[in-house]
């Protein structure tokens, strides 16, 4: 059976919860009855009752941009799972390179995040992907086998179960440069191996990789044609309705 493709939006720090509630305004219309994919959007945490508010009984589902590992306690500023749930997120996005690159964010963290996520019955999106220095030095590839050992780490196949990978080349974020269609699967079956490794063939066989950086209405269409590709998330072009719509909808 072919993967059900995943369009997520990856808001980043951008809306407040009236600019929340206009884009699902003008969004949902749009989308409505195109049920061939899931459609996630994950909004800053202050955003989040809105978006669930707004969107209730639509095909969009929403997801938050980051949780902390553990349950609760003196964690000043953090987010647990069991909140996320609670206020009715579905998904997770964990180890955003962003993350990585301005928080410290490391792979084992990344690991403990997703353990949490699991436990609590969130999907998470695990992000993964090389830096220009590392891509131009050939290491692309022990990069992503790097991210994906350590995110997978002491997981089982039945415990991963709704897991879902994005392969954004930081390189590629934000940046107008996208990867091409070729070269995004070829990182793409790089994460499926290091899946298999971890959880078996099968569940490699029907896990999700979603390609992030630089999606735009324009590169979706070839970009959602590859095997491979099983997806997007969708940082900037996601922000507008009509944009994100238009990818919904490649
Ligand atoms: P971009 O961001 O689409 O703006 O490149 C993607 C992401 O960071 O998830």
């Amino acid at each position: 059976m072919p993967r059900k493709k995943v369009l997520a939006a990856n808001w980043k720090m951008y809306k407040n919860p009236s600019q929340t509630r206009d884009f699902f305004r003008d969004f949902l219309p749009l989308i409505s009855g195109n049920d061939r994919d899931e459609i996630v959007v994950c909004p800053p945490y202050v955003d989040l009752p809105t978006a669930i508010e707004t969107a209730k009984g639509s095909n969009v589902a929403i997801g938050a941009q980051n949780l902390h590992w553990e349950k609760e306690g003196a964690f000043t500023g953090e987010i647990s799972a069991a909140m996320l749930l609670d206020v009715g997120c579905t998904h997770v996005i964990i180890g955003h390179s962003e993350r990585r690159q301005h928080f410290g964010e490391s792979d084992d963290v990344g690991n403990v995040k997703l353990k949490a996520a699991l436990e609590a019955g969130l999907t998470p999106i695990v992000c993964v992907g090389e830096v220009l220095e590392e891509r131009e030095a050939g290491l692309t590839e022990d990069v992503l086998r790097r991210q994906c050992t350590r995110a997978f780490y002491s997981i089982s196949a039945r415990k991963a179960g709704k897991l879902i990978v994005a392969y954004e080349p930081v390189w590629a974020i934000g940046t107008g440069k996208t990867a091409t269609p070729q070269l995004a699967s070829q990182a793409h079956l790089v994460v499926r191996g290091e899946a298999a490794k971890a959880f078996g063939k099968e569940f490699a066989d029907n896990l999700r990789i979603l390609y992030g950086g630089s999606v735009k209405p324009e590169n979706a269409k070839s970009l959602m044609a590859e095997e491979e590709i099983d997806g997007a998330l969708v940082g900037g072009a996601s922000l507008d309705p009509k944009s994100f719509a238009a990818i919904v909808k490649y």
